[in-house]
């Protein structure tokens, strides 16, 4: 339908067009051209908020340049997936086809020298969300760094980061020696103006009569660029509206009789647009009173699906001890607590994007993997906390006294 044709375009992770990254876009082809092409080792540091494009835009110029990429290895890693700041080394080590079995942590970083500064075609080492190497990772930071300065090195390294103290901290160290230390590209935060085109650029690829009414769109730009810029969550609010309609539209038809006719035949009329009720009820959603730790409690309570997925993640914690579980894991529980409640239960997507407005809301924090299944959700409240702020004593009372199913 029109609305799921809405959500796909609002999901894609690396857009043909980069609104408001043109500068950023070309900063980073030109390093690939300065270095990897002109057969120089280096560095670049690029740092920005959650959301400001950085992935985004680093995919899309390895993927515009892929025909002066050629012969070169690039091995692109995200540190998200590694179990700890070390087993980033394995893991380039694994990447680049070296031998890990065996050795430890010192044969493994010579190694790794060795191969790096053995000759051959030039390599390039994308490092996505640095941060995640965590804070008592300076010395890993700081050897991979130094990398590209081992005397014959060819190695290209682009890291990328949230935190820009990564580089006042650590990379301090490696700019006080006379060798060059990494070039630093920063990425602001959207504007309004920005977040309104990339919402649009979006939307306009489906034909037919637009999904989203200007203004809602307009709406959403203004509240996301004044309390984060982030074009992540401008996206996210956006599916969320579309879904609500699209959820409302769907229980109206199950209500009336079709009207005979093949409803594939219009594929793309829009049953009811998207309004401003709807983007600002998913606003105040994501932004409206926090929950959390000293903050005030909310005072909407919040909507069923929600409140059965925070009941799973407070069964699976009590049961398991931990307060980290993988979404598959929430996904499943979640599910059988609604069948034994007699509830309809959302689907795994659906539940990954709840699960964004509870981590907005301050309830948990989600860490992001490829995989859906393996995303990793944390509970951030304890466990009356959660119960009192749900509101709704009587459901939760009943679903926590009745276990797991
Ligand atoms: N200029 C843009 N035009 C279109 N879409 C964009 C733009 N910038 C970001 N996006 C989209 O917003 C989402 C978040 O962007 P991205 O993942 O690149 O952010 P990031 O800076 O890497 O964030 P994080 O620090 O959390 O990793 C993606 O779906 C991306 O496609
Ligand atoms: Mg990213």
């Amino acid at each position: 339908s029109c609305y799921q044709q809405a959500k796909r375009v609002l999901h894609t992770a690396v857009p043909e067009r980069l609104h408001g990254r043109e500068r950023e876009a070309a900063a980073v082809r030109q390093f690939l051209r300065e270095h990897v092409a002109a057969r120089r080792p280096g560095s670049l540091y690029i740092a920005g908020a959650p959301g400001t494009g950085k992935t985004a835009c680093v995919s899309r110029v390895l993927h515009d340049c892929k025909d002066e990429l050629v012969g070169i290895r690039s091995v692109v890693l995200n540190c998200m997936a590694l179990s700890s700041a070390h087993a980033v080394f394995p893991a380039v080590a694994e990447q680049l086809g070296l031998p890990t079995a065996g050795a430890g942590g010192r044969e493994l970083a010579r190694r790794l020298e060795r191969a790096l500064t053995a000759k051959g075609p030039m390599l390039l080492l994308v490092l996505d969300e640095l941060d995640q190497l965590g804070s008592r990772a300076q010395d890993v930071l700081y050897t991979i760094f130094e990398w590209p300065r081992l005397p014959g090195s060819r190695l290209v390294l682009i890291g990328l980061a949230n935190a820009l103290d990564l580089t006042e901290r650590v990379l301090a160290r490696l700019h006080t020696s006379p060798l060059p230390g990494p070039r630093l590209l920063r990425f602001a935060p959207y504007s309004r103006e920005e977040l309104a085109a990339i919402l649009h650029g979006r939307l306009q690829q489906l034909r037919g009569s637009p999904v989203l009414e200007p203004n809602a769109l307009q709406f959403c730009a203004r509240k996301v660029s004044a309390v984060s810029g982030d074009a992540r969550k401008a996206l996210d609010v956006c599916r969320r509206a579309v879904e609500l309609v699209e959820l409302d539209v769907r229980s109206q038809t199950l209500l009336q009789p079709p009207l005979g006719g093949d409803p594939a035949a219009t594929p793309c009329s829009v049953p009811k647009r998207v309004g401003l009720p709807q983007v600002s009820r998913v606003l105040s959603e994501v932004f409206g009173e926090r929950m959390g730790p000293g903050g005030p409690v909310a005072h909407d309570a919040f909507p069923l699906q929600q409140k059965l997925l925070v009941c799973s993640l407070l069964l699976l914690a009590r049961h398991l001890h931990t307060r980290q579980v993988t979404l598959g894991k929430l996904h499943d529980t979640y599910s059988r607590v609604c069948r034994r409640q007699q509830l309809s239960a959302v689907d795994q997507a659906e539940c990954l994007s709840l699960l964004t407005l509870l981590e907005s809301r301050g309830v948990l924090e989600l860490r992001r993997t490829k995989d859906t299944r393996l995303t990793k959700v944390s509970l951030k409240v304890e466990e009356e906390e959660a119960q009192h702020a749900l509101q709704d004593v009587a459901l939760v009372g009943s679903i926590l006294a009745r276990g797991l199913p």
